[in-house]
């Protein structure tokens, strides 16, 4: 099983963020991810035995921390994997202690996460191009988490990716 932590907003939340999605890909072109699959990726694991996953349920259960809102603003593109993504100009510290945590915890327990630096986005367009201009300002959206998600990834007969939330977690404080 292909899994990842991830905060997985609203079907509102994703609609809001979905505005950016025609404006961009009149610039950039690509493929628009689909609007109800708009999320966050906090830790990605990777391929995980389906033995261990009762493991993988209780180490994310043991990861607390407050509920937080995180403010869309801003969409930029990475050359190096072809993606637009939108991205808040600054993360609140609950979100980098959350994914701390949880990799500290996932490591505890043997879990093989790559320890690339983290960077909060969400995934707007694959296969777009565009070069090193800024993207357009684009209108801010919030997105407020009381959770976040343990995901599995699958792929349907065309190979185009699809998700499935297998849990959530609360966070302390929602409301
Ligand atoms: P991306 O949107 O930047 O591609 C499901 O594939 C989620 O896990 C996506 O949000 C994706 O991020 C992320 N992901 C896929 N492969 C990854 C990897 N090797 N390392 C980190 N994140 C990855």
């Amino acid at each position: 099983m292909r899994l990842f932590f991830a905060l997985w907003p609203s079907a509102a939340e994703c609609a809001a963020l979905s505005a950016w999605h025609s404006p961009l890909r009149e610039l950039c072109g690509g493929r628009v991810m689909r609007t109800d699959t708009l999320h966050s990726t906090l830790v990605f694991v990777g391929e995980v035995e389906e033995s261990r996953l009762e493991v993988l349920r209780l180490v994310a259960k043991g990861v607390g921390g407050p509920a937080f809102e995180l403010k869309l603003t801003t969409a930029h593109y990475w050359g190096h994997n072809h993606i637009v993504y939108a991205a808040p100009d600054a993360a609140p510290p609950q979100l980098a202690e959350l994914v701390n945590e949880l990799e500290a915890r996932l490591r505890k327990h043997h879990f093989q996460i790559e320890s690339r630096p983290f960077k909060p986005h969400v995934t707007l367009l694959r296969d777009a191009k565009w070069s090193d201009a800024k993207l357009p300002q684009m209108l801010a959206v919030f997105w407020k988490f009381n959770d976040f998600v343990l995901v599995k990834s699958l792929r349907d007969e065309q190979g185009v990716p699809y998700y499935e939330v297998l849990a959530r977690y609360p966070l302390a404080g929602a409301g």
